[in-house]
């Protein structure tokens, strides 16, 4: 239980809290990790107190000294065990105890309703710019692996089944454009932070008229929140980071998808760096890829953060409710484990070895029935006919066990004589990428232009 003298609203009450209560209201335990923001609201408060003169010049210095005492406080841990009910009342505690009777000025016109909407938008603000750095590094590790990687041929797959050659880069390049996309939501997200709530007090507005302007500008916001009633009770930015932040994380699970697959004996299409697996108590030739599984696993847990978020919000009525705190502990995690999760598959990806000679093993002619579909279309053939001519080429080289580009010249004349030219000109895995120049597509050319375009998308 806080001590009484610790809480801040104690004046209307004659019975202390029960300690049921205490149990799941004092979100100090959680909150406490906002107190370089809290701080950071609470500078700039005295400065606009000051502006409409609450406070004296004199009294402003004090009150920015003390927060000074605070913060070197706080960074030495006073957090730590202490009973307030959150990280509010832990700061103006400490304020009191360094700088007096002063302290009790600072919650002049404000209530904690503004200060943890605005101390929330701070957080978001910096965890967006984190998860953002940490998907631009993930990105640019795909892109140089690309780039390594432009004249190495594999299966692309559909179904889990083989389907296509591709280039390695061009399937690495597969990974890093949905997360091009998720630093565009992430920046979008961001615009609609940096909004202050500031200046809302607990509901109606500050009964100070302070310069919310001037707010906003000291503390890096770009626009000053138009109702102070939505202003207190709006959440959106932290379903909007944590959305974003979820698409990403799950951005990750197909990556971490591809390579757990991808790394097994059967694939052996790459080989994973060791510091990013593990081995069996019991089976001395495990080597599992638990970092990747880690990543996947982390998807669904940041997504059940997003749908108890939003449930959380749904039909909660306009202005601040208690319901809201128990959505920050959803954002803080959602966040943090994303960004975790965007910073270890980046260490993957910079590990990883390709091994050519088991993607070439893969690419067996059958992925090539599609280019010999379009030779009989380029020699004048509906692509429905040809498409059922090789499919019955397909079925008499599974009959006799060979290759679809290896059956002797009298079984290709007695499916069909027009299957002969294609056939002889249907070349392999090289040939078949480098018939797709279309803008998008897996020749060389494509790839590298590209290959240009993905560079930019992360070089910041
Ligand atoms: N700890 C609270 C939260 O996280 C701060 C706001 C408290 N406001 C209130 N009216 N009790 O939401």
């Amino acid at each position: 239980m806080p001590d009484a003298s610790h809480v801040m609203w104690g004046g209307r009450f004659a019975e202390p809290m029960d300690p049921r209560l205490d149990r799941l209201n004092r979100s100090l335990p959680v909150d406490r990790r906002l107190w370089r923001e809290d701080l950071a609201t609470n500078r700039a408060w005295v400065h606009a107190l000051e502006g409409v003169g609450v406070l004296t010049a004199a009294e402003r210095d004090a009150l920015l000294r003390g927060l000074d005492a605070v913060a070197t406080r706080l960074e030495g841990g006073a957090a730590e065990g202490a009973d307030d009910e959150d990280i509010h009342s832990l700061v103006e505690r400490l304020l009191g105890e360094v700088a007096g009777p002063v302290a009790g000025k600072l919650h002049t016109g404000r209530s904690r309703n503004d200060q943890m909407a605005t101390d929330l938008r701070l957080w978001s603000m910096t965890a967006i710019d984190g998860l953002d750095a940490a998907l631009a590094a993930l990105g640019r590790a795909l892109v140089a692996r690309a780039s390594e990687g432009l004249d190495l041929l594999m299966p692309a797959y559909t179904h889990t089944q083989r389907a296509q050659p591709v280039r390695f880069a061009h399937w690495a390049l597969a990974h890093a454009w949905p997360l091009a996309r998720d630093r565009g939501r992430l920046a979008d997200a961001r615009r609609r932070t940096a909004v202050l709530p500031l200046g809302a007090g607990a509901i109606a507005g500050s009964g100070f008229a302070v310069d919310r302007r001037a707010l906003a500008a000291r503390l890096g916001f770009a626009e000053v929140a138009p109702n102070s009633l939505d202003a207190v009770g709006d959440r959106d930015f932290t379903v909007e980071a944590v959305f974003a932040a979820t698409l990403a994380a799950v951005h990750a699970s197909r990556l971490a998808e591809d390579l757990i697959l991808f790394s097994t004996a059967e694939f052996g299409f790459v080989a994973l760096p060791e510091g990013f697996t593990t081995g069996s108590s019991l089976m001395p030739q495990k080597r599992n890829p638990d970092a990747l599984e880690l990543a996947r696993g982390a998807a669904g847990q940041v997504l059940g953060r997003l749908v108890g978020m939003l449930t959380t919000l749904k039909a909660m009525p306009a202005g601040y409710q208690k319901d809201l705190q128990e959505n920050n502990v959803a954002l803080f995690e959602a966040l943090d484990r994303s960004t975790v999760v965007a910073l270890l598959l980046e260490g993957v990806v910079v590990g990883l070895r390709p091994v050519p000679e088991r993607m070439a093993a893969a690419l067996d002619a059958g992925t090539r029935a599609t280019d010999l579909a379009d030779l009989l279309v380029r020699a004048g053939l509906p692509f429905r006919d040809a498409h059922a001519l090789v499919g019955r080429l397909v079925r008499r080289a599974e009959e006799l066990s060979l290759p679809l580009d290896a059956l002797p010249p009298a079984e290709i004349r007695a499916l069909d004589p027009r299957l002969a030219a294609p056939l002889a000109a249907l070349g392999g895995a090289l040939e078949a990428v480098e018939r797709r120049t279309v803008e998008g597509g897996t020749a060389r050319a494509a790839v590298l232009v590209q290959l240009e375009r993905a560079g930019a998308a992360f070089a910041a």
